[in-house]
């Protein structure tokens, strides 16, 4: 049974939160042994109540029992739908089956379209636009446009008198805090590293936007007091913390020193190889974060792209298997292509027996995108004195191309 949060997080704002523990692979791809959250809120005023997103439809009845303990569902006036994707949309169309008087749904023109597309009907609908400001019950609440966190039809709103921004998938992240807050160095110090995951998995893709977007709500000169986002922490003692860092992995600047190393090694040639780099890169001061593929362990890919994204730059190792690239690893170039896509430079070490990759195929893995590659070293079976030679080279070499920054 999922564990299920009800909070008054300031006046007469409240947060209904579940921990979904059930969930292993999010959007059917990403591992999260972790788990991840699901946000909604609602606003009571006088006039009525708002409700803003809600949970995954699979919790659709435990959402709307939950929102009974707060309010009388006749008395929602409005449900604000923030973003379509059905982890915040999915129990809608059961709380307005519920609700009696039908509320109003608000919404981008997009959302509207997609709402019923994915439930069949249409419900009343109003189309908000970017900046408009709905007054509910004497509180004023402005809805924000900011496209691609994580689909075209994002927006945030903005409760003025209480100075909370309510943002969807933005500033959000994997895990179940057991904290609802950012009350404490320790809650925090654990979130954000889910936070970083999430981010780089789901909206990686559009990272200027996450750029683009931050600098539009910081452009508004609103004081934001609170980020109440629908996965994960709500941020209440330091709301600069998670915008501050998402502003940091939008524009995918790297933490001090470190270094990721991504490898497949069938028999343990190509991880001789490959730690010959790491023990080089460990002596002149870098921090190393591996993942390997072996016949011992499989990472997750979601893993991998989370620490991707704030790398300096990437030590790739691959396998030759039936005459060309390791399949895992040509699977994981894809997604550092499609989600990360930073200016980092990639050394790769390719270990063959009986077939050598061409030169032109390796240089040319990462050709659509802003990572470069410093050079490709071939290691033919076990290391020997000469590759040591030639890897600690390129080690220097890799590390001698590591952007500047500030
Ligand atoms: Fe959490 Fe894009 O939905």
């Amino acid at each position: 049974m999922p564990k299920i949060y009800v909070d008054r997080v300031v006046d007469d704002l409240y947060i209904l939160r579940i921990d979904d523990d059930e969930v292993r692979y999010f959007e059917a791809l990403w591992s999260i042994p972790e788990g991840v959250t699901y946000n909604s809120y609602v606003l009571l005023t006088n006039e009525g109540a708002v409700v803003f997103d809600s949970w995954k439809h699979v919790y659709a009845d435990l959402f709307v029992d939950t929102l009974k303990n707060i309010v009388d569902l006749r008395d929602i006036k409005y449900i604000v739908v923030h973003h379509m994707e059905p982890d915040h949309s999915g129990a809608i169309p059961r709380l307005l089956q519920e609700a009696g008087k039908e509320p109003v749904v608000l919404g981008h023109p997009i959302a509207k379209n997609l709402f019923i597309s994915f439930y069949g009907f249409e419900p009343k609908f109003r189309v908000v636009k970017d900046l408009e400001e709905l007054v509910v019950g004497g509180k004023k609440l402005r809805f924000i446009y900011i496209p691609w966190l994580h689909w075209p039809d994002t927006i945030a709103t903005y409760l003025e008198d209480l100075g909370v921004v309510l943002t969807c998938d933005a500033f959000g992240g994997y895990g179940t805090p057991k904290s609802l807050y950012d009350d404490s160095d320790s809650v925090v110090e654990e979130f954000l590293p889910l936070a970083r995951k999430y981010l780089a998995n789901i909206v990686g893709h559009y990272r200027e936007h996450i750029v683009k977007n931050i600098e539009k709500l910081l452009g508004l000169g609103i004081e934001i007091k609170i980020v109440a986002p629908a996965h994960g922490l709500v941020w209440i003692r330091n709301p600069r913390t998670i915008i501050d860092y998402y502003y940091k992995l939008g524009k995918a600047e790297p933490e001090n020193r470190k270094i990721l190393v991504i490898y497949g090694s069938m028999y343990g040639f190509l991880e001789k190889a490959v730690n010959i780099a790491v023990e080089e890169l460990v002596n002149k001061g870098f921090k190393v974060k591996i993942y390997r593929f072996t016949d011992r362990e499989q990472p997750h890919i979601s893993d991998i792209l989370g620490d991707a994204i704030d790398s300096n730059a990437i030590v790739l190792g691959i396998s030759t298997y039936d005459g060309d690239i390791f399949p895992v690893i040509r699977y994981v170039v894809q997604l550092l292509i499609d989600k990360i896509n930073a200016d980092k430079p990639i050394l790769i070490i390719n270990n063959y027996g009986w077939g050598k990759l061409q030169e032109d195929k390796l240089n040319n893995l990462f050709k659509t995108s802003k990572f470069k590659i410093v050079d490709v070293v071939y290691v033919n079976g076990l290391p020997q004195e000469n590759d040591v030679e030639k890897i600690k080279q390129n080690i220097e070499k890799l590390v001698n191309t590591i952007p500047k920054h500030d």
